[in-house]
């Protein structure tokens, strides 16, 4: 069975929501509030900690309901089903779609099986690791990991490291090397140590250019640091779909982890590929880590859509950008662990929902996947907020934060949350002239500079946001906030009419990379190229002429 294919902008509910939001161009967030105190009641859901506030949306009985009726118009819960089930909904690369049985979330007895056995293959070798079992060739422990890997075999694992780092196990540093400009493996290596390091080559296809050159390039590293062939067999595993070419490479059989081709790369962390995750906060934390996310799967599946999160999170997402015409979506976490969310965030949304073309393979005729971005707060605060305060566009945020710190100061931490919360607020509220007039003249202000200055000082306010809250970022928390986001990519995806799950827009590129490559090497220009790709290319080739 193939997915639902239904154009949303045929639906009766799409013409409706185009129809009113007319006047929602004009909505008023205060005025909202101000005359229905029960707003938030109204507008939230808690899953467990997991408190999803969107009652700070341009949104009210009728936009929702019309969405929801958007949502089953679609056939939503009819594709999340065919998901769950593994049917090959990925229909462009013939494959399912089954993170979500990584976690515990397929009913497949069979996937069960196959998914407790990686697992056992993982937990094996991160307890001999952390034991000391699993030495260099020289008998000296393994103190330093470095992941190569670029894309979904780099982004999760990297930034759930980073968000984990408070959970991370003593005596171990973990790297990630992705980028293929040399400078990246280069410093990693400038500060470590061949007889303590291990080297997980992480690709899903083994191919990927990038992570080949720096997986050579670790190789020949450690062949001059006083290594040797045998000893690539301790110092180098591989986590990839593709066991033969990861042999070839010379990495011994107990040290490759194998997984499906049923996993998307940017949806990968929760397989072998989080093996450099289990690695930082040992196996038990990797497990309540995959339990949070099973948590959202469970939740996605079975609840109804007016309090699902995902559901609620998609529509409102598909409200903004297809009837309210905002282009990007801005992702704010204020955690300064979880600086690698919104570049996690980018690859998952935008390489999974950036498409044009429908499941007919005819061009769409309204919006798909906006650019997601953002930066964590208070960070921003001082950098793009000015923006979202005063400047022009229409860009609906996501405010997330933990109500705990995990190890830091309980006092900072209450700094950072009145940020947080207040941000959150003066989006919403404003400042009006008047306000700004009665301040400056109850400062004293000269008449001159009041009318300098005043205008600037106004906050038109109105401005969207949605608050996520967790209990404290966790295992278990952090799981659940990735597969939230995972799964309101789907529920876009599908209503968008596109396959979300392929990601043919990257290929193009790489086959010219090639091609540029092959001419770099003989040092002329060996094929017709429009007048700039020539010129850039003649001045790269002959740089090293210039004085
Ligand atoms: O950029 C394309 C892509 O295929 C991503 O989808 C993927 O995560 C990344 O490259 C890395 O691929 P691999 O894991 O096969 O090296």
């Amino acid at each position: 069975m193939s997915l639902p294919n239904i154009s949303p902008i045929h639906t009766s509910s799409w013409n409706s929501l185009k129809n009113i939001s007319r006047g929602y161009r004009n909505f008023s967030l205060n005025k909202a509030f101000a005359i229905d105190p029960e707003r938030f009641q109204k507008y939230h859901v808690r899953h467990e900690g997991f408190l999803f506030d969107y009652s700070k949306n341009f949104m009210e009985k009728d936009v929702k309901s019309l969405l929801l009726d958007l949502a089953q118009e679609c056939r939503l819960q009819e594709a999340v089903e065919a998901m769950f089930r593994g049917e090959a909904i990925n229909r462009t690369e013939n494959r399912s779609v089954l993170h979500v049985a990584l976690r515990g979330s397929s009913d497949d007895t069979q996937i069960k099986d196959l998914v407790g056995a990686r697992l056992s293959a993982m937990q094996a070798f991160v307890n001999k690791l952390h034991g000391n079992e699993i030495r260099g060739c020289s008998g000296h422990p393994i103190r330093h990991i470095v992941n190569i890997g670029i894309g979904g075999s780099d982004l999760g694992p990297a930034m759930a490291c980073e968000a984990l780092r408070p959970f991370h196990l003593p005596g171990f540093r973990i790297s990630f090397v992705s980028n293929v400009d040399g400078a990246h493996l280069h410093d990693v290596l400038k500060e470590a140590r061949a007889e303590e390091t291990l080297f997980i080559i992480a690709s899903k296809t083994f191919t990927t250019q990038e992570t080949m050159i720096n997986a050579h390039a670790a190789k020949a590293w450690f062949l001059s640091n006083g290594g040797d062939e045998a000893g690539v067999q301790c110092h180098f595993a591989a986590i990839s779909t593709n066991i033969a070419l990861a042999s070839a490479f010379g990495v011994r059989q107990e040290f490759i982890f194998g997984f499906e081709d049923w996993v998307g790369g940017r949806y990968s962390v929760w397989s072998s590929i989080g093996l450099s995750l289990a690695c930082a906060i040992g196996f038990d934390r990797f497990l309540e880590f995959l339990n949070g996310a099973h948590s959202a799967d469970q939740h996605f599946r079975n609840t109804e859509p007016e309090k699902n999160i995902p559901v609620l999170m998609g529509l409102l997402g598909i409200w903004y950008r297809n009837f309210l015409d905002a282009e990007t979506h801005a992702v704010l976490p204020y955690a300064q662990h979880l600086s690698k969310f919104p570049e996690w965030l980018q690859q998952v949304d935008m390489e999974s929902n950036g498409k044009q073309i429908n499941r007919d393979g005819m061009r769409v005729t309204y919006e798909t996947g906006p650019v997601i971005w953002g930066a964590p707060g208070t960070n921003g605060q001082h950098a793009f907020f000015q923006l979202l305060h005063q400047g022009t566009s229409l860009i609906p945020c996501d405010f997330i934060a933990a109500a705990r710190p995990v190890d830091t100061d309980e006092k900072q931490h209450q700094v950072l949350l009145s940020n947080f919360v207040a941000q959150t607020e003066a989006l919403l509220k404003g400042k009006t002239i008047e306000e700004v007039l009665s301040e400056m003249r109850a400062s004293g202000k000269q008449a001159k500079e009041i009318d300098l200055v005043a205008t600037h000082r106004v906050f038109t306010g109105n401005k969207p946001s949605t608050t996520i809250l967790v209990p404290k970022l966790d295992p278990y928390y952090l799981g659940m906030l990735m597969a939230m986001y995972e799964h309101k990519i789907f529920v876009q995806g599908i209503i968008w009419n596109i396959y979300s799950f392929d990601q043919w827009g990257v290929e193009l590129g790489k086959v010219l990379a090639g091609d540029i490559l092959k001419e770099m090497q003989a040092g002329k220009i060996q094929r017709s190229h429009d007048s700039s790709t020539g010129a850039i290319l003649d001045y790269v080739i002959n740089a090293g002429l210039l004085s």
